[in-house]
């Protein structure tokens, strides 16, 4: 049968450092050890949707090269389907990532191999991803292959979850099939050129859907996450547990794993962005992004997180 989720999109190898401060402008700067581990947006989503006990299948590309064999590992190791990881004639992909002591991090990435993954290589999973129950896609892939996939995956009666991460500017038919959306403050603002707070946060979600997504996920990071859609458009606001966050590298990404899990298993939007906030805390707690994830074990389950009918 087919998977439940597809997430297509970008893998890399992240090289961690930690740091006391962001380094100036030809300042050199003396961090911690190199810690190298698994990462890339959708590589890091579908890590989390398989530890979660979603049904994932994987559609990237990496090279033939150490760090392709360790997302491939990963991403095996967390019960995904490697069939559709191409190995192609460029460097993995490549994130540096430097960690400061609040947990915050700065990351720039070298797409490398990700670039490959073209609107012809999509084709070769076409069954994959138009068979879906939900279909996950990022912004680290090439925007035309990101455009292409979500409208036909869309067309084939497939739900998109778009995670519109790193921030740009989208196609109004991308939009359009977007179940839900999902940014943060910084890609909500380079959407709707507004900042985003928790005040503000309601009409930016309104103004989200009113450039066409069918539903909108705007997280706030410790302030947890807001949503609506079309059907229900008044902002709901789901609060974040309240943890020491470590490193939250990734944790993002973990939140949309979880969302795609949810949804995949016939949950609201809403009870699917509770579980998502309980997932991402925990990833927090922890160094790394795929190292950091939850197994289904360590968080309540979905059915826990429904409203209780009101106490009469
Ligand atoms: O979202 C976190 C991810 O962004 C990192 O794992 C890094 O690889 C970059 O893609
Ligand atoms: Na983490």
């Amino acid at each position: 049968p087919p998977h439940g989720i597809v997430v297509l999109g970008s893998a890399n190898v992240d090289l961690v450092v930690d740091v006391d401060h962001r380094p100036a402008a030809g300042e050199t700067l003396l961090g911690s050890d190199l810690v190298t581990t698994a990462g890339g947006k959708g590589a890091n989503q579908a890590v989390a949707a398989a530890l979660l006990g979603g049904s994932v299948a994987f559609v990237g590309c990496v090279g033939d090269d150490g760090p392709g064999g360790l997302l491939r590992s990963s991403l095996s190791a967390a019960g995904a389907d490697v069939s559709m990881l191409q190995v192609v004639d460029a460097p993995t992909g490549t994130a540096i990532i430097m960690v400061t002591p609040d947990g915050n991090n700065s990351i720039v990435v070298a797409p490398g191999a990700n670039r490959r993954m073209t609107p012809a290589a999509a084709e070769a999973s076409r069954a994959r991803w138009a068979g879906a129950r939900v279909l996950v896609l990022q912004l680290e892939v090439p925007i035309e292959t990101v455009d292409a996939v979500a409208q036909s995956a869309a067309a084939a009666g497939t739900r998109v979850v778009l995670n519109a991460a790193p921030a740009g500017a989208l196609d109004g038919a991308t939009l359009a099939v977007c179940d839900p959306l999902v940014v943060n403050e910084s890609e909500a603002a380079a959407l709707v050129g507004a900042e985003v707070t928790l005040a503000t946060g309601p009409s930016v979600v309104g103004d989200l859907l009113a450039l066409g997504a069918r539903s909108v996920v705007v997280t706030l990071g410790g302030s947890g996450a807001l949503l609506a859609s079309v059907d229900s458009p008044d902002v709901v606001h789901v609060p974040a547990q309240q943890v020491a966050a470590v490193d939250t590298t990734g944790a993002g990404d973990s939140f949309v794993g979880a969302v795609a899990v949810a949804l995949a298993e016939g949950e609201g939007l809403e009870v699917a962005v509770r579980w998502a906030t309980h997932v991402a805390a925990r990833s927090v707690q922890r160094r790394g992004a795929q190292a950091s994830y939850p197994a289904r074990a360590d968080v309540p389950p979905p059915s826990a997180l429904r409203a209780r009918p009101e106490q009469v």
